[in-house]
């Protein structure tokens, strides 16, 4: 029985930073954003979005055309959870109006959390062939103002439907793991930003990598050949090229050359470069840049590698369908990462410095320009959501942040 992908939906929000502006603040030479880095755009968070917001987004684009009676379970992977206790998973479900029998909850380890929610939603649909699965990574990449981590920031979300009826990809359940307990990068649950130890965290990404790709050749027998395109985890998407070529070095066949192994990972970096990194979503966000590209890859074989700080890698692939360009959401990815606002510096820092109160106080937030949910505001502790209307919509440039307003009367209530 085949099993995997059948739907993929990314959702950025509607602002973003153009790294030329970060650069110029930074007094930094732009070329190594863009060409170091490999970096563009970073999407930035107005605050009436958060990962609850950005996810209910991409799950019910997902979902387009899809019952939502099959859905077993709905798994959200983030690194950037709004609560200890309450799954972020559970506001989604009711936002998009998922049914009470579905299962909802949240999963961590870094970056990684996306691929073991996939690894979790392949199992059970094996189980059970007729329920189908949504997994959603959302994450709100964040360091600290004018850190060497700060032009890797991104935001955004990606929700794939796991079934088995996988009408773009096919993925197999073999994979090669690997798992070791070290201080690369963290943020303790005092700290908003991200800790990191940027150049240790390369290394231990390029470690994990060939440790994971050995165990999956062992689980697997397959080869570097056997495989026509690699999408990786990316931080910033120069950790491709850095990924691939390591690994080409002891696995590529004699005689290939760098503009050959670079091909390999070309298309699925263009939508990394606008959206900065999504953490747990971000190797999905290349395999929907890859599937969405120019390159004809039916039957094709591709890797996927997912790296999560901490550290665990996982190294696994699947084979693309036969007829998966009709299925994608391609125009949609296109315009959203097309019309977004470019975002001056000085809102930008300003948007950064905005936060929740702590304290249980009421805050309501301005309309920015979103998709089609909000976070209106913070009241007795609660985050309260509502869906927005289309000509409800803000307007594209940025209000003045932390205002404060009645509240919206068609917040989603509780009942
Ligand atoms: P840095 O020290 O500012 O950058 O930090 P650099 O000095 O190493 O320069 C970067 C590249 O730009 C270098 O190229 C320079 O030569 C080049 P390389 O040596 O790598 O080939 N460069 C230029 N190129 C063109 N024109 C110029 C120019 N100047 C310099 N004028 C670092 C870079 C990535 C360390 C930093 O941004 C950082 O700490 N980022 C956050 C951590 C990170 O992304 N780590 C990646 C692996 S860990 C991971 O992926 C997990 C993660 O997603 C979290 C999770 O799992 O939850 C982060």
């Amino acid at each position: 029985m085949k099993v995997g992908i059948e739907a993929i939906s990314i959702y950025s929000p509607r602002y973003y930073l153009d790294l030329k502006s970060l650069a110029a603040v930074r007094g930094i030479d732009a070329e190594k954003y863009y060409k170091g880095l490999g970096q563009e755009r970073m999407a930035v968070v107005p605050p009436d979005e958060d990962i609850v917001t950005m996810a209910a987004n991409a799950v019910e684009s997902a979902l387009e055309g899809i019952d939502f009676r099959s859905v077993d379970t709905l798994m959200l992977a983030t690194e950037s959870g709004i609560d200890q206790s309450k799954a972020a998973a559970i506001y989604v479900h009711r936002l998009v109006g998922l049914p009470s029998t579905c299962k909802a909850y949240e999963l961590k380890q870094a970056c990684c959390a996306g691929t073991a929610g996939v690894l979790a939603a392949l199992a059970l649909v094996q189980q059970h062939p007729q329920k189908k699965v949504v997994v959603v990574a959302s994450d709100i990449a964040r360091y600290g103002l004018g850190t060497p981590g700060e032009p890797t920031t991104g935001a955004g979300a990606v929700a794939l439907v796991i079934s088995a009826d996988p009408k773009l990809v096919e993925l197999s359940p073999d994979v090669g793991a690997y798992t070791a307990d070290v201080m690369d990068f963290w943020r303790p649950n005092y700290m908003d930003e991200a800790l990191v130890d940027g150049k240790y965290s390369i290394r231990v990404y390029l470690k994990a990598l060939a440790e994971s790709w050995n165990a999956y050749v062992k689980e697997t027998g397959l080869d570097f050949t056997d495989h026509y395109r690699f999408c990786y985890h990316l931080p910033f998407t120069r950790m491709a090229e850095k990924g691939h070529l390591h690994l080409a070095k002891y696995s590529a066949p004699e005689g290939m050359g760098r503009e050959a192994l670079l091909e390999q990972i070309y298309s699925a970096q263009r939508y990394n470069r606008l959206t900065g990194n999504l953490y747990a979503g971000s190797v999905y966000v290349a395999l929907t840049s890859l599937l969405e590209s120019q390159e004809k890859l039916e039957n094709k074989r591709v890797g996927l590698f997912s790296y999560g700080s901490g550290c665990m890698g996982i190294f696994y692939g699947g084979v693309v369908q036969p007829g998966y360009k009709k299925h994608l959401k391609e125009e949609k990815h296109r315009q959203m990462l097309g019309n977004r606002t470019e975002m001056p510096y000085g809102d930008y820092e300003v948007m950064y410095k905005n936060s929740l109160p702590k304290d249980g106080s009421e805050y309501m937030n301005n309309h920015y320009h979103v998709g089609n949910y909000r976070l209106a505001g913070v009241k007795d502790h609660k985050r309260i959501y509502e869906a927005v209307e289309r000509e409800e919509q803000a307007p594209r440039s940025a209000p003045a942040v932390n205002s404060r307003s009645a509240p919206s009367k068609r917040s989603v209530s509780y009942p």
